[in-house]
């Protein structure tokens, strides 16, 4: 008799696997990480304090309604607290909306290229993703994705700024898109590096949702905040989307210490302002020396900014690897590289500049 093994959902077979930026390497010479899009800085005034505070209560389960932060984040936006979700992560809440809205049979749009765990989270759920290409100007292509609607379609996810890109939606085309778009579909707005965004003309997804009961804001503390290392993201949405996703989280999923760090990093403003202003200099510095080096560069609201160097990614990546930097190669799309420090932006900076004469 042949052995049996678990029968697991066929949805998994052809499951792209999340991949996470590379890491620096341990040992060897100084090698910077710009492969997550992580932030550079040490945790805000007061955030380590908090967090080594909730350690010493390692042995209690966190509070599940995360209370101080809710009622921190509903002051903080003006929204009412039960509009407001928490969960590990922005893509632990991205997974929990895929599941509260799409099944086997249902459709999900999106943006591609677009953040990786979109198809993920998508065909965990067991339905199936609609990719719309960018456009020439790596931008969302927002007609498009209206005219992918169909009774099938359940969620839309609108990365802005978009990852990889870092390419930002205006407030008229945003808004026309969200007007048309049927008010049983829940279109979710990644803002997942909103703050770094100088765009005047870019809306705030907060500001639409209002009035807009489809319409549902992913917020992170793991980008401008720094605590990527805790998981802790948020939604703001309408019920009953919120309720949907206090339904699906998986119980004590944010533990005490990303609670409390996240409500001491809201209370560290103006820090927080300094440290993003910063990297946004550096982003501007790094756009201007590409752009001089003759780089086409698409428009970066975010802390990252895009090169599309189709066949020659992978072999771009790897003489910054060998500069001194990791960044993030998509293997025949480009290479996504984060603001860093400034000694680590000046090595990406030296290194695309060599790569540049290659050509
Ligand atoms: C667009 C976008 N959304 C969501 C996330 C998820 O971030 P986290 O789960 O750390 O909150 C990321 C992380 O890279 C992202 O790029």
């Amino acid at each position: 008799m042949t052995e049996k093994t678990p029968r697991l959902r066929a949805a998994l077979d052809s499951l792209p696997t999340y991949k996470p930026g590379k890491r620096a390497a341990a040992d060897g010479p100084v090698v910077y990480k710009l492969s997550s899009n992580e932030n550079p800085y040490p945790p805000l005034p007061g955030v380590l304090e908090s967090a080594v505070a909730a350690a010493g209560a390692f042995n209690r389960y966190p509070d599940m309604a995360c209370t101080d932060l809710v009622t921190e984040l509903s002051e903080r936006f003006d929204v009412p607290v039960d509009h407001l979700a928490t969960g590990t992560g922005s893509v632990g809440v991205a997974q929990q909306l895929v599941q509260s809205t799409a099944g086997p049979g249902d459709e999900v749009i999106y943006a591609w290229r677009s953040f990786e765990a979109y198809p993920i989270v998508t065909q965990i759920s067991g339905a199936t993703s609609v990719q719309v290409p960018l456009t020439e100007d790596e931008e969302h292509d927002l007609e498009a994705m209206l005219a992918a609607i169909t009774d099938r379609t359940r969620l839309i996810f609108v990365c802005t700024p978009n990852n990889p890109t870092g390419t930002v939606l205006r407030r008229a085309e945003l808004e026309s898109f969200l007007d048309r778009v049927p008010s049983d579909v829940l279109v979710v707005l990644d803002e997942a590096y909103r703050e770094f965004n100088r765009d005047e003309d870019v809306p705030d997804g907060i500001d639409l949702y209002r009035d807009r009961p489809n319409v549902c804001v992913l917020r992170t503390f793991s980008k401008a905040y720094g605590l990527a290392g805790l998981r802790i993201g948020f939604a703001v949405a309408h019920e009953p989307v919120a309720a949907a996703l206090r339904k699906t989280a998986v119980p004590f999923g944010v533990s005490q210490l990303a609670q409390d760090a996240a409500v001491a990093s809201l209370r560290s403003e103006d820090a927080l302002k300094e440290r993003i202003d910063a990297l946004v200099v550096e982003r501007r510095r790094v756009v201007e020396a590409l752009v001089g080096q003759g780089w086409k560069v698409a428009e970066t609201q975010a802390n990252f900014v895009w090169l599309r160097l189709g066949e020659r990614t992978t072999e771009f990546a790897a003489a910054c690897e060998r500069a001194g930097v990791v960044v993030r190669p998509f293997p025949g799309e480009g290479v996504r590289v984060t603001i860093g420090e400034p000694e680590a932006n000046d090595l990406f900076v030296e290194a695309a500049a060599a790569f540049r004469k290659e050509l």
